[in-house]
């Protein structure tokens, strides 16, 4: 195992304000997003989706890393140069998403475990082969009635470091990804205090895996308030929240922790990430980015699988990335979203 190689790529992904964009929707999981727009889901329509993102100019001034997903790292263009090729001719590191789903529980109503395990040591080699520099791997917690139970926190922790393990020993740098989930009534503190427990189980079975801390990413959830919650947090609230429980249960040895949108809209993440950078207090790690919805949904809505609105899905996408960089510098204003500050 080459700890040199994995730190490196994971100060990359998270050098100078850059962060990652997770494209590793599942067909299933993409096809209900295009369902939403009336958009026909067809291996070639979601080829055509992941290549407006991978071939937009000047990608690489805010994107870092793509996580893409299985069906997507085995496509090609139309001129047959791969789409991992596209993401590295732009100076972008491809990564892969390699866990097979969020699976029921047994024993537990309504919580998921995460499974992909058995053979993952040669799906790794492949994928690393196929150009894939960096590896996702997401825990689901739900918060409800009861839960989440330890079982399923445990179960969920001992995979994923089983996973960082296999990665690492692959010479793949793991993005480490429990989320905790906003959907249900949860406050803001329920969500601090399941965050902070998942969090030290977590950095548990890491260091029980012998995982290396240097050459990995978290890629966690930020605390907030459900959002069927009556009590939503301000922006300032969630940004120390989030920030104190990162202090209290990720150790500074991790080089970056980019975080996940998990349901929030574009402007709130943005804020959201803008204001936890602009705190003062101990930010050993980078504090940076993993957007899916966040980075693509206006680029989705202008695209509409129509050929002729690539460029209007491109602009979309590099303005939501500028915008997010400045968030994860502490720089981000209003005034960017009309383009004053461009
Ligand atoms: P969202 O930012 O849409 O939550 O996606 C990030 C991700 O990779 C979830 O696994």
């Amino acid at each position: 195992m080459a700890i040199a190689d994995l730190e490196t790529i994971a100060k990359a992904l998270v050098s100078d304000g850059k962060g990652i964009l997770a494209a590793d929707e599942t067909p299933t999981t993409l096809t209900k997003r295009f369902d939403a727009l009336k958009i026909q889901s067809t291996p070639d329509s979601r080829q055509a989706y992941r290549e407006m993102f991978f071939t937009t100019p000047s990608i690489a001034d805010s994107i870092s890393g793509v996580i893409m997903q299985d069906e997507t790292i085995h496509q090609r263009n139309s001129s047959g140069t791969p789409l991992a090729g596209l993401l590295t001719q732009q100076g972008v590191i491809p990564g892969i998403k390699v866990d097979n789903g969020a699976k029921p529980l047994a024993g537990s109503a309504g919580e998921t475990v995460t499974e992909g395990l058995d053979g993952l040591r040669d799906r790794l080699k492949d994928y690393r082969q196929m150009g894939a520099r960096f590896a996702k791997w997401r825990a689901v917690i739900r918060i409800g009635e009861g839960l989440p139970s330890w079982a399923c926190v445990r179960a969920n922790a001992h995979a994923l470091a089983r996973y960082a393990a296999l990665c690492q020993e692959q010479n793949l740098t793991p993005i480490v990804e429990p989320e905790v989930l906003m959907d249900g009534s949860h406050t803001i503190e329920r969500c601090e205090e399941v965050t902070g427990n998942v969090l030290q189980a977590v950095f548990d079975a890491l260091f029980e895996q012998g995982v290396s801390l240097e050459g990995m990413l978290l890629k966690p959830n930020m605390i907030i308030a459900a959002k069927q919650c009556q009590q939503q947090a301000s922006v300032e609230e969630v940004a120390g929240t989030t920030l104190r429980c990162l202090q209290r249960h990720v150790p500074p040895a991790v080089p970056g922790i980019v975080f996940l949108s998990g349901g929030q809209d574009h402007l709130a993440s943005t804020m959201h990430l803008n204001a936890i950078n602009q705190l003062d207090g101990a930010k050993p790690w980078k504090l940076s980015f993993s957007f899916g919805r966040a980075l693509q949904d206006e680029a989705l809505r202008n695209w509409q699988a129509k050929q002729e609105n690539v460029h209007a899905g491109q602009l979309a996408f590099n303005h939501r990335a500028k915008c997010v960089r400045a968030a994860a510098l502490g720089k981000y204003t209003k005034a960017m979203e009309s383009g004053l500050a461009a």
